[in-house]
């Protein structure tokens, strides 16, 4: 039987100095794909924003669709540790509001834990849901839910000062009860030094090779999305380009009369 990966799993393979691997993605066959070759936690990203709503940013991503799309992959994960994202405005707005939407969500889903973006302004936050039995992932760096505010994708930490704020919040998250930390478009000797002070997992997307753990989107990885491919980001498989390989195969034959052949068809 294949073992549940608890948030105790994941301090394991810290300590042992094993990288964990994680993946985001929405769906149930995606998730099943996850769970078959042991990828340790499945993250369901606000990403989903872009990668499956095909919006410009994740700031449209609602509560209900977090809750409908971590159904869909804890279905296909059951012993993967699944996360799902607070989508932006689910936590902002008050620690109340944020315990609430985050307790629906492991309620309804039965994901293992939730992933909130920020650093001192989520601290209260993250310290009440710990409180309440929720396991928090923190993300710190480039913050998606902040992209108006940054003004567009950016590398966060090349100056002293932020790289001193980044690794001050970093310390203040785990301190209110962070199980796990995503570092998302750091400097690599600044995750280096985030991955050795913490105790907790720190798992990097574009944050280089020192943290504890990577995570890709899916999508990304198995090169379904053609229109942009971060530095970051590296394609295993040309999955559009087969998709469409496919596509055009079965386009052609439906046209010629060649497809549904006997083999496919419901006689003798
Ligand atoms: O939304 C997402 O998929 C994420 C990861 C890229 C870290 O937050």
């Amino acid at each position: 039987m294949v073992k549940k990966v608890t948030v105790r799993t994941l301090l394991r393979k810290k300590e042992r100095g094993e990288k964990i691997t994680m993946v985001s993605t929405y769906d149930y066959l995606t998730a099943k794909f996850c769970e078959e070759v042991g990828i340790d936690a499945v993250l369901v990203g606000d990403s989903l924003g872009m990668v499956f709503k095909g919006e410009e940013n994740t700031l449209g991503v609602t509560l209900e669709e977090i809750v409908y799309h971590s159904k869909a992959v804890r279905r296909g994960a059951p012993t993967r540790f699944v996360i799902a994202d607070m989508p932006f405005g689910s936590y902002q707005i008050s620690v109340e509001r944020a315990v609430e939407n985050a307790v629906r969500v492991i309620k309804e889903t039965g994901v293992d834990a939730v992933k909130l973006e920020g650093g001192e302004e989520v601290v209260p936050i993250v310290k009440r849901l710990a409180e309440a039995g929720v396991a928090v992932v923190g993300h710190l760096g480039f913050t998606p839910q902040k992209v108006k505010v940054f003004g567009g994708a950016k590398v966060v930490g090349r100056e002293e000062q932020e790289r001193d704020r980044v690794l001050k919040e970093a310390a203040l998250l785990e301190a209110a009860g962070a199980v796990m930390l995503v570092l998302e478009a750091v400097p690599s000797d600044l995750t280096k030094e985030v991955s050795e002070k913490l105790d907790i997992p720190v798992i990097g997307i574009g944050a280089g090779p020192y943290a504890d753990g990577q995570v890709l989107v899916f999508h990304d990885l198995v090169g379904l999305v053609e229109e942009i491919k971060p530095k970051f980001v590296k394609r295993y498989l040309q999955g559009a380009k087969l998709f469409k390989e496919a596509l055009r195969a079965y386009k052609e034959e439906v046209e010629k009369g060649l497809f549904p052949s006997e083999e496919h068809s419901y006689d003798g």
